[in-house]
């Protein structure tokens, strides 16, 4: 067995540091190790979106991300958007527009929003529909998610 690798990171704005195997996916290391289970295992190759979270900014795939790969970087999870208080805007806007049904897909779906409106504060329904075309929802048919994220959006731009 491959000697475990020493990383430090930034999790939902915290240092952490962690001991992990070099085959570690960056998803297994969050739910195991930091019991961090809002990122879901669903499809396991990076074609689903149930696994994202945001590593410097950017949404990735955690499923298919090395843990080892987050030595020096900020990571940020759904959990990192409780603030314990007020939901997120755009949580309230899924639970307004009832864009959750199972909810496995939510998190991520959430969490690719997050970066979605980080990038383009006022998305078309076209920008909304390309940004989460890496998210697959089993259940809502995906028109109350899109009018969630215009509800988001809003939100957002008028505080
Ligand atoms: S579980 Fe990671 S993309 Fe599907
Ligand atoms: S709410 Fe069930 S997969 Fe999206």
């Amino acid at each position: 067995m491959s000697s475990p690798v020493e990383i430090s990171f930034t999790l939902n704005g915290q240092r952490r540091k962690a001991s992990v195997a070099p085959e570690a996916s960056a998803l297994a290391m969050l739910r195991d190790d930091f019991e961090l289970t809002g990122a879901k295992l669903a499809c396991g190759e990076g074609e689903c979106g149930a696994c994202t979270i945001l590593v410097d900014g950017g949404s990735v795939c955690s499923c298919i991300m090395y843990a080892a790969d987050l030595d020096g970087r900020a990571v940020e999870t759904v959990e990192g958007l409780d603030t314990g208080e007020v939901l997120d805007p755009v949580q309230a806007a899924f639970v307004e527009h009832g864009a959750v049904q199972c909810g496995y897909c939510t998190p991520g779906m959430v969490m690719q929003i997050k970066h979605l409106l980080a990038e383009n504060p006022d998305p078309d329904e076209a920008a909304i529909r390309r940004g989460l075309e890496g998210n697959v929802c089993r259940c809502t048919g995906y028109s109350k998610i899109i009018d969630a994220v215009k509800s988001a959006a809003q939100s957002l731009r008028t505080g």
